[in-house]
């Protein structure tokens, strides 16, 4: 450690900056993609003026068509016994099962247009719902 640092430190004298001024000159480059303007521009295409559709209107767009009556044994809505096992399971593990799928439940539940937000949204929806 003591070498590295002394080679670090060397370096740094060789090329006139302190690690202070090193981080104030690379700062702005590492802003480029939260803050700059490109990036805006790719965030707002994505995110619709009217912002994500709700858990609520994907549910009832999508999901309900298996969902409401179990078809091949999809967890119903409101069904806290069906729910309990899947939810105990964790919420990322419901979120990739529902955007892979999963035996008979399709990728996105057919909402192919469905933002991983969205999709999130609908999950809370029929979780919420269903205790
Ligand atoms: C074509 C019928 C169908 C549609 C449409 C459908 N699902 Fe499913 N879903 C299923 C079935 C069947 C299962 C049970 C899969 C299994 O455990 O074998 C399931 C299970 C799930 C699970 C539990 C996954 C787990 O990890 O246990 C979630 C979450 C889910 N669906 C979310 C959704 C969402 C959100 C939508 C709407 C965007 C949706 N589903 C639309 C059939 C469907």
């Amino acid at each position: 450690m003591v070498g590295l640092t002394t080679i670090m430190s060397s370096t740094v004298n060789a090329i006139g900056q302190s690690p202070e001024e090193i981080t104030a000159r690379i700062a702005p480059v590492g802003n480029v993609c939260i803050a700059g303007e490109e990036c805006e521009v790719a965030a707002a295409a994505v995110a619709s003026s009217d912002g994500p559709r709700s858990g609520e209107a994907i549910y009832n767009q999508f999901c309900t068509a298996c969902h409401s009556v179990g078809v091949a044994g999809a967890p119903k809505f409101g069904d806290a016994g069906a729910w309990a096992p899947r939810v105990a399971k964790g919420f990322d593990s419901l979120m990739s099962n529902a955007i892979n799928g999963l035996n008979a439940m399709p990728p996105r539940g057919t909402c192919t247009t469905c933002s991983d937000e969205e999709i999130q949204g609908a999950i809370e929806y029929m979780t919420e719902n269903s205790k």
